[in-house]
């Protein structure tokens, strides 16, 4: 293994390891416009130079091997100027549109400019080269030509990641620019992410556009709910605007880097999923009277009415109540529901239901199961099996189950059966607990707002078992509750001695009780989550 110094700080490293790689590791910044490390190489920038000793020319630190015995200098004089002409030469018909620019504030010719420019202009005429503004390559992306610095970052995505191949550059010398090749779109499943490696604001993502200034945006680390992979992700919300807290919402998802689990990367799908969060939200509880529209309610009387109806069928006969939970649950919620339904009111009709589609799903990262925890709930003891619950939709729709809890699940766009949208109706109870307006909402006799993934707190479990955290980054939408909390009012309201915890406090008990979670508390979970020992 190569032993060598860098600003007189020594290292070793695996062999084949590149200067600015091992740079980072003793914590020392190298500039870099074309290097990303999820990327070939390209060498194109030149923001990377550095001085290595017996080497007679400054040599690009995103390509230059480490050597042993390697002296390397990041600051001297020499560096320091070389980056100085590269920011002036990139900046020499880098048009002077900041203050309308999306990318202000995240830009890596501003952020550069600050830390290694600062030099005086030499340029005194107008900027000779002009491209095309604001165009939109796709139904994500918009590209601005003329703030280009040709870096190559979305060629090589396109071509190594999503291998979708539609970027190319065009034309040679001060005439080159980056383009799509003749009749393409950038239209693939991973389109977005060249939002995020293009280091100025050529590539802007045009739902996200103009939304917000990004010096606003508040950053919480959570997971992406879209599929069983688990991405992880950062939900960025608006905050300290003059409009006030109240109206904080999600201006959009950026990935997080997890080399176990997403690299740097997450899909579309995912990356846009978000809107769901504020479209189509169920707000107040609601209860409905046989066929007419379902009337607003408020939590009190929805919870009394629940729990008396509920208390009535318990006393008749348990077996004609059945509870729904759900993948899209995280784990302390099923746990929950399970200590509640099956260990406190003896329930034997206590089922996973999310199902499985199949197809959708590629090498990269999108599973075909589009569940974040049904690895969490299968490790809880949920196990879904399409006989049971074949048979007790056909129990619900002969009238043999009265009461009906689904935890966000639509069953009956799931079954695609009438005579379950007119069993729910009929039942005495059925009681759906999720955030968005569906099919079956629309049969249920009484609907409880529950919180989306983005407003509480919790953990799933992706398919190859590692735990990670979902955190809250907003205030639930309405008068929305965490599927937590309206458990805990409903065993409180049923008079049950169920304390009051918050999801830290559950997924300890959990773990102190389930073997797969054994020993892992927020803590060790962390930022990049954890699997069993
Ligand atoms: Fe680089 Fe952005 Fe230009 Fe693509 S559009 S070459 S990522 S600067
Ligand atoms: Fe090394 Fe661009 S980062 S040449």
């Amino acid at each position: 293994m190569p032993t060598l110094k860098i600003d007189e700080k020594e290292v070793t490293v695996p062999p084949g390891t590149t200067l600015i790689r091992a740079a980072k590791e003793l914590g020392i910044e190298i500039p870099y416009y074309c290097w990303h490390p999820g990327l070939s190489v390209a060498g194109n920038c030149r923001m990377c130079l550095v001085e290595v000793d017996k080497m007679p020319k400054p040599q690009i630190s995103c390509h230059i091997q480490c050597q042993d015995g390697m002296v390397v200098r990041t600051q001297s004089e020499t560096v320091k100027k070389l980056r100085e002409h590269v920011l002036e030469f990139l900046l020499v018909n880098h048009p002077l549109d900041c203050p309308v620019c999306d990318q202000a504030g995240e830009c890596g010719l501003q952020d550069y400019y600050m830390k290694h420019g600062l030099y005086d202009s030499r340029l005194n005429e107008n900027k000779v080269k002009k491209g095309q503004k604001a165009v939109p390559i796709g139904p994500t992306v918009m590209l601005d030509n003329e703030r280009c610095i040709l870096c190559s970052r979305c060629v090589r995505f396109t071509d190594e990641i999503s291998k979708s191949h539609e970027f190319g550059i065009f034309n040679r010398g001060d005439h080159s620019e980056i383009g799509l090749y003749p009749g393409e779109e950038l239209n693939n499943k991973y389109s977005g992410n060249v939002v995020d490696i293009c280091p100025v604001g050529a590539l802007t993502d045009r739902d996200f556009r103009f939304k917000c200034r990004v010096w606003y945006l508040k950053k919480t680390e959570s997971i992406c709910p879209g599929c069983a992979r688990g991405c992880n992700i950062t939900i960025e919300t608006s905050h300290d605007r003059p409009t006030g807290v109240e109206n904080e919402r999600v201006m959009r998802l950026k990935p997080r880097f997890n080399d176990e689990v997403n690299d740097w990367w997450i899909c579309d799908s995912g990356r846009y999923g978000y809107h769901s969060i504020d479209q189509n939200r169920i707000l107040t509880p609601l209860v409905r009277e046989g066929t007419a529209a379902a009337k607003e309610s408020n939590w009190k009387d929805a919870l009394k009415q629940a729990c008396v109806s509920f208390q009535n069928l318990m006393a008749q006969n348990k077996e004609q109540i059945a509870i729904l939970l759900s993948p899209m649950m995280t784990n302390e919620e099923i746990y929950l529901a399970h200590k509640l339904f099956v260990e406190t009111l003896q329930l034997s009709r206590v089922l996973l239901l999310g199902v499985h589609p199949n197809g959708d799903q590629d090498d990269l990262l999108i599973r075909s199961d589009k569940h974040p925890n049904r690895m969490g709930a299968e490790w809880l003891g949920l196990i879904e099996g399409k006989e049971v619950t074949q048979k007790l939709v056909s129990e619900i729709e002969k009238g043999l189950i009265q009461g009906l809890f689904l935890f966000g699940q639509d069953i009956v766009s799931q079954f695609q059966s009438e005579r379950l949208n007119g069993a729910l109706n009929q039942m005495r109870l059925s009681l759906f607990i999720g955030s968005n307006y569906n099919q079956t909402v629309s049969s249920a006799r009484m609907i409880l707002p529950g919180a989306s993934y983005a407003e509480k707190d919790g953990t799933f479990t992706n398919f190859e078992g590692r735990v990670q955290r979902i955190r809250k980054a907003l205030f639930p939408l309405g008068e929305s509750r965490s599927e937590l909390e309206i458990i805990q009012s409903f065993a409180a309201q049923l008079g049950l001695d169920l304390p009051s915890q918050t999801s830290e406090d559950i997924f300890l008990e959990l773990a102190g009780s389930v073997p797969k979670f054994r020993g892992m508390t927020y803590d060790t979970i962390g930022h990049e989550g954890v699997r069993p020992a």
